[in-house]
């Protein structure tokens, strides 16, 4: 007997419905294709959207940085961690979302986490989208304030909770910019005018959307045009930006009391050099190439319509995220394990991180993948049509 047993039975659980997940090595970098567990295969399953991970200019950038700061910031921000590279990061920030100001975040999860509780607490209510990221729940979660769940992207319910609930002192409407598992966009148009109506606040996190969408890729704000609307936005390095971090975009006062009070900026050391100066230099690629999200456009639509012709049925997304609803989360891992075998690596995403029942493929295309990947993955999803 062991005080740890427990763990056994708790573990067999989570194998016997499907839901157990494995650490896969990819041991190159995330190209279009990747040397993924011994074999080259079509990667269909990377947030690297617009290739920024391994352009010549961000690498430079990152080794240039590292040379003259080091590996590591070797304190929290607020003691001796702020290197310049993060004053010239967040003003870079600040200019492309059209706010006053930004404050970088160790990742999009730490920052999600920590300007939730700053916004809202007991006392308040937070208006959640049903379909939103893990990070906005955990933040909402830690923030103790009530909680209501509207249906996803549904305004007119969206409308009812906030007209029911004028009771709260300060009211918070969070939502996905681009949803991370369906792909599909929020209405922010109508969503913005509720929060004005209704005097609430809003927070979009755009960890999708960043890079891909709008004028220059500025995001989802832009895609509406939207700026000066007095929104919150969220958005990640991780993801198109290809580096690592997460950000906060807001107005000037926002900003110093995230300095003062957001726990996930405060209690954690910052960013290695390397990774601030790859996200400054994926900026400036991210402004001055349209054409690589023309070509991430284009790669969507051909992979779309292709699986779409093959019988697939895919979500309606509007962007790089194609997601291929299978339901049980056995029949998602089943097809990822047949497709490897095909020479692609598409991830089956399974229950928490999609509600149960809509266990699926989660697609992404990069702007990278060449003409002849995207063909090799629709010839792979052919053959598994066929069987
Ligand atoms: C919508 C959304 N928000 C936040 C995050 C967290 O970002 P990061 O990976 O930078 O911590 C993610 C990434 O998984 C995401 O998909």
């Amino acid at each position: 007997m062991s005080r740890y047993d427990w763990l056994d039975p708790e573990f067999a659980a989570i194998e016997q419905v499907g839901l157990r997940r494995r650490l896969r090595t990819v041991m190159s970098a995330p190209t279009g294709t990747i040397h993924l567990d011994g074999h080259d295969v079509v990667l269909l399953g990377s947030n690297n959207y617009l290739g920024l991970s391994t352009h010549p200019e961000v690498i430079t950038a990152a080794v240039e940085a590292t040379q003259t700061f080091g590996t590591g910031a070797s304190g929290s921000r607020l003691i001796s961690g702020n290197s310049e590279l993060y004053t010239t990061l967040e003003s870079n920030l600040a200019k492309t979302k059209g706010t006053e100001a930004a404050l970088v975040f160790s990742s999009g999860y730490a920052a999600n986490t920590s300007v939730i509780p700053v916004l809202a607490g007991e006392g308040d209510l937070i208006l959640s989208d049903a379909l939103n990221h893990a990070s906005l729940i955990d933040g909402c979660r830690l923030s103790r304030a009530s909680k209501k769940i509207y249906q996803h992207c549904d305004t007119g319910h969206l409308r009812t909770l906030l007209s029911e609930s004028t009771a709260f002192r300060r009211r918070l409407i969070v939502t996905d910019g681009v949803f991370s598992m369906d792909g599909d966009i929020a209405p922010l148009p109508d969503i913005c005018d509720l929060a004005a109506q209704y005097d609430a606040m809003l927070l979009v996190d755009d960890a999708h959307g960043f890079g891909v969408l709008g004028k220059d890729g500025r995001g989802t704000v832009s895609h509406f045009g939207l700026e000066g609307k007095e929104i919150i936005q969220m958005g990640t390095l991780s993801k198109a930006v290809g580096a690592l971090g997460g950000y906060i975009a807001g107005n000037r006062t926002l900003i110093e009391l995230l300095i003062n009070r957001a726990r996930g900026f405060i209690f954690t050391t910052g960013l290695p050099p390397a990774t601030l100066a790859a996200a400054n230099a994926a900026l400036d690629v991210i402004r001055s190439s349209p054409e690589l999200r023309q070509n991430l456009r284009s790669h969507a639509k051909r992979l779309k319509t292709a699986l779409i012709d093959l019988g697939y049925t895919l979500l309606p997304s509007e962007t790089q995220i194609l997601p291929l609803v299978l339901g049980n989360p056995k029949r998602a891992t089943s097809l990822a394990e047949a497709l490897l075998t095909e020479g692609v690596f598409a991830p089956a995403i399974r229950p928490p991180a999609v509600p149960t029942g809509t266990s699926r493929l989660r697609l992404t295309v990069m702007a990278t993948h060449t003409g002849t990947e995207i063909q090799q993955a629709i010839e792979a999803f052919a053959t598994l049509s066929e069987v």
